[in-house]
C-alpha cells in the first residue's frame, strides 16, 4: 500500500499589529469602501520591526506540533518567498529553534502557491520512505516589500504563518491527503514580481547603476534595475485576477477528476485568500455553493504562502470543520504557479489564530 500523508496537527499565527482600511486610507488615495467591495478585506496584520518570517514560522509550527501532541519529526519544509535572508534557507533555523534536532529542513519558493507545493513535496518524501513525520509551514512577511506609494499592493497583503504536521499513514484514515495537482507558466512571470535583490537585478555598493543605465551591462540579461525600490513587489492585479480564477478552477477540476470526487462531495473549499471575488468566481466555476468557501481574508488580507493553513486554522478553531468532511485546497500565485490538494478532515484540536 502507498504510504499516504495524514494530517495530525495544525496551527497558525498572525503578528499582533492590526492595520485596518481606515489607517491605509489616511496615507494612500483609497478608502474603506473601495477596499472592502473590490477585495473583501477589512484589515490585515503587519509584523513590526525586528520580526522576521522565521519568527512567525516558529510560532505556527509550535502550535501545529502541540496540536499533533508532540512527537519526533524528521523533515521541515517552509514555503516562503520572503525568507529571513537570501542565504541560508530559513527552514534550518526554524527547525533548530523548535529543537527538532539535525533533520532535513529546506525552503520552497513558489509565492502564494507555496503551501500546496510544500505539502506535495512532503507527500512525496513520505511516500518514498524518506520521512515519517514532516512539519510543513507557510510563512510570509510581505509588508516590508510593499511600496508605500502603491495602493494596489498595500491594501491586499498581510503577514502571517500557518503549519501542518503530517505523518505516514494509510489512504482510508481521516486526515489522509487524497491527491495533488500542480502547474505553472513562467511566460507570465512579470505579472507579480520583486525585480531586485536577486542575481538579475544586482545591488551595487555605490548605487551608481549599470554603465549604460539600463541594468544590462553586457546586453545579455533582462532589465535589472538596482536600488531599494526594486525590492518592492510589483503586481498587474487585473491580469492576475483572470489567471487566478482560470487556473484555480481548472486545477481543482483536474484534481477532483483524478481522485474521483465530485463537486458535490466537497464540504469546504480552502482556497488561497487573494480576493473574495476570486474565491466566489472559482466556486461558481466548480459548481460549489459559495457558502462552502472558507473566508479568512476579510480579517488578515492575502498572507501568501500562509493563507491556506491560516484559513483552515481559523475555521477549525471556530468549529466549522468536522471530522470526515472533505476539503479542497487550491492556490495560485506569482510564477505563475498554482496547485490543488484534497483531504478528509481529521479529529484534531486547534488553537485560535490570534491566541
Ligand atoms: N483604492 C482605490 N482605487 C484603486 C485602488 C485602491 N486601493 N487600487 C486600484 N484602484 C483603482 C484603479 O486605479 C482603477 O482606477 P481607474 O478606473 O481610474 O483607472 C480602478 O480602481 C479599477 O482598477 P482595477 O485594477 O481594474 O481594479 P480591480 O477591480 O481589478 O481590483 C485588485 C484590483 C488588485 C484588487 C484585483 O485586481 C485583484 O485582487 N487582483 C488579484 C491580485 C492578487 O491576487 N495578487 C496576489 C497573488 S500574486
Amino acid at each position: 500500500m502507498i504510504r499516504t500523508p495524514v494530517l495530525v496537527g495544525l496551527g497558525a499565527m498572525v503578528p499582533p499589529r492590526v492595520v485596518d482600511n481606515e489607517e491605509l486610507s489616511q496615507r494612500l488615495d483609497t478608502d474603506d469602501h473601495w477596499i472592502r467591495t473590490r477585495t473583501g478585506i477589512t484589515r490585515r496584520h503587519w509584523a513590526g520591526p525586528g520580526t522576521a518570517t522565521g519568527d512567525l514560522a516558529v510560532t505556527a509550527a509550535e502550535r501545529a506540533l502541540r496540536s499533533a501532541g508532540g512527537g519526533p519529526v524528521d523533515m521541515l519544509i517552509l514555503a516562503t518567498s520572503t525568507p529571513d535572508h537570501p542565504m541560508p534557507a530559513t527552514a534550518p533555523g526554524v527547525a533548530a529553534r523548535l529543537g527538532l534536532g539535525p533533520i532535513a529542513a529546506f525552503d520552497v519558493s513558489v509565492a502564494c502557491a507555496g503551501f500546496v507545493y510544500a505539502l506535495a513535496t512532503a507527500a512525496g518524501a513520505i511516500a518514498a520512505g524518506i520521512a515519517e513525520r514532516v512539519v510543513v509551514v507557510g510563512a510570509d512577511i510581505w509588508s516590508t516589500r510593499l511600496n508605500p506609494q502603491d495602493r494596489t499592493t498595500a491594501v491586499i497583503f498581510g503577514d502571517g504563518a500557518g503549519a501542518m504536521v503530517l505523518r505516514a499513514g494509510a489512504p482510508d484514515e481521516p486526515g489522509a491527503l487524497a491527491g495533488f495537482d500542480l502547474g505553472g507558466d513562467g511566460t507570465f512571470k512579470d505579472l507579480a514580481l520583486v525585480p531586485g535583490g536577486g542575481s538579475r537585478g544586482r545591488s551595487e555598493p555605490d548605487g551608481a547603476g549599470k554603465p549604460d543605465g539600463t541594468g544590462e551591462p553586457d546586453g545579455m540579461g533582462e532589465a535589472g534595475g538596482i536600488g531599494e525600490a526594486d525590492e518592492y513587489v510589483t503586481m498587474r492585479g487585473k491580469e492576475i485576477f483572470t489567471h487566478a480564477v482560470h487556473r484555480m478552477g481548472e486545477s481543482s477540476a483536474q484534481l477532483l477528476k483524478k481522485i474521483g470526487w465530485s463537486a458535490s462531495d466537497i464540504d469546504w473549499v480552502a482556497a488561497h485568500q487573494a480576493n473574495v471575488r476570486i474565491l466566489h468566481t472559482v466556486a461558481g466555476l466548480l459548481g460549489i455553493d459559495r457558502a462552502r468557501v472558507l473566508i479568512h481574508l476579510d480579517r488578515v488580507g492575502n498572507t501568501s504562502a500562509a493563507s491556506i493553513p491560516l484559513a483552515l486554522t481559523d475555521a477549525a478553531a471556530h468549529g466549522r470543520l468536522a471530522p470526515g468532511q472533505r476539503v479542497l485546497m487550491t492556490a495560485f500565485g506569482g510564477g505563475l504557479s498554482w496547485g490543488s490538494a484534497a483531504l478528509t478532515w481529521p479529529p484534531i484540536q486547534v488553537s485560535d489564530v490570534a491566541a
